[in-house]
């Protein structure tokens, strides 16, 4: 694991976790390092208008990973600054990636006070070429006034000469793929998801700048391609640099498995049926 100083591209960077703040790293990689950017950023889900997740403590929120969120970010910026925050992490990511290379940004949309925030705010004037829709398999949600939410949205961030690889495109746009749920990480992506992504494109050096438990290294390592990580928390940074060691040292332990809801993460909602929503 590297320490955030001066780095030097490419021996810091390339198949490297770099624990640091992801736009000090991304300022620091040259324009055209990297084939391929593929991510899932925090979604700011304690900055919420209507659940028990705001107060941190829990609330109405059974798991133990939603109370806690991230080890080392709150998730809760004011919308706006939100916004700002992401726009800058997306042109630093368009900068480092050459002409014909590509950004995967996975996304959740949702309703608050009654509008979609359908991130529109924070991808407007980047090149979306396409959105792919990520729909999970099965879930639980006891909440009788909502249907369960189970897609999440990937942007396609494309540069003009950027080009699948070979057959590829017969995936279509809409891809089913469980979500991860015995990852010690509060929201992991499936690595059978990210080793779609990777393999649908010919990048060699692909980052993830918000690495967390390190799906994305793992999935360059499955299909012989380089990886550069980021990530905020040296505990998830210590995580994925284990779990390319050891794949399973991810794994939740059985105990906290077994009591734990069955899309126990940050990006899920779940709510007790003892308790009403609707009272405030
Ligand atoms: C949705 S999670 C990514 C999970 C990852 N896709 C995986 O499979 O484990 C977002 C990650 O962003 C990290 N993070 C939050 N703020 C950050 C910042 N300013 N710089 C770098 N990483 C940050 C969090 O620690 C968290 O691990």
């Amino acid at each position: 694991m590297t320490k955030i100083k001066k780095l030097h591209y490419p021996d810091d960077f390339v198949n490297q976790f770099i624990c640091g703040n992801v736009i000090d790293v991304m300022k620091q990689l040259p324009d055209d390092s990297v084939d391929l950017v593929v991510t899932s950023p925090p979604y700011n889900l304690k900055n919420s208008t209507g659940n028990g997740m705001k107060n941190g403590r829990g609330g109405k929120w059974s798991n133990a990973a939603l109370i806690n969120g991230y080890s080392h970010y709150s998730d809760n910026m004011p919308h706006e600054e939100y916004v700002v925050w992401q726009r800058e992490c997306l042109s630093e990511m368009l900068r480092i990636i050459p002409d014909d290379g590509a950004i995967f940004y996975n996304h959740k949309w949702r309703v608050q006070a009654g509008l979609l925030q359908d991130r529109n705010d924070i991808v407007y004037s980047f090149p979306v070429r396409q959105i792919i829709i990520w729909k999970r398999k099965g879930g639980i949600n006891f909440n009788p006034g909502y249907f369960l939410p189970n897609y999440e949205v990937i942007y396609l961030i494309a540069k003009p000469k950027f080009k699948l690889a070979k057959k590829a495109n017969a995936y279509g746009d809409v891809w089913e793929f469980g979500q991860e749920n015995k990852n010690k990480h509060p929201a992991p992506f499936p690595l059978d998801l990210i080793e779609r992504i990777i393999s649908s494109t010919t990048a060699k050096i692909i980052l993830d700048p918000f690495m967390g438990s390190g799906t994305t290294a793992l999935a360059t390592k499955n299909l012989g391609r380089n990886f550069i990580g980021i990530d905020i928390s040296p505990e998830y940074c210590e995580m994925a640099l284990q779990r390319l060691e050891n794949p399973r040292s991810i794994i939740r332990d059985k105990k906290t498995t077994k009591s734990e809801p069955k899309q126990a993460t940050l990006f899920d909602v779940h709510w007790r049926p003892n308790e009403n929503i609707y009272k405030r």
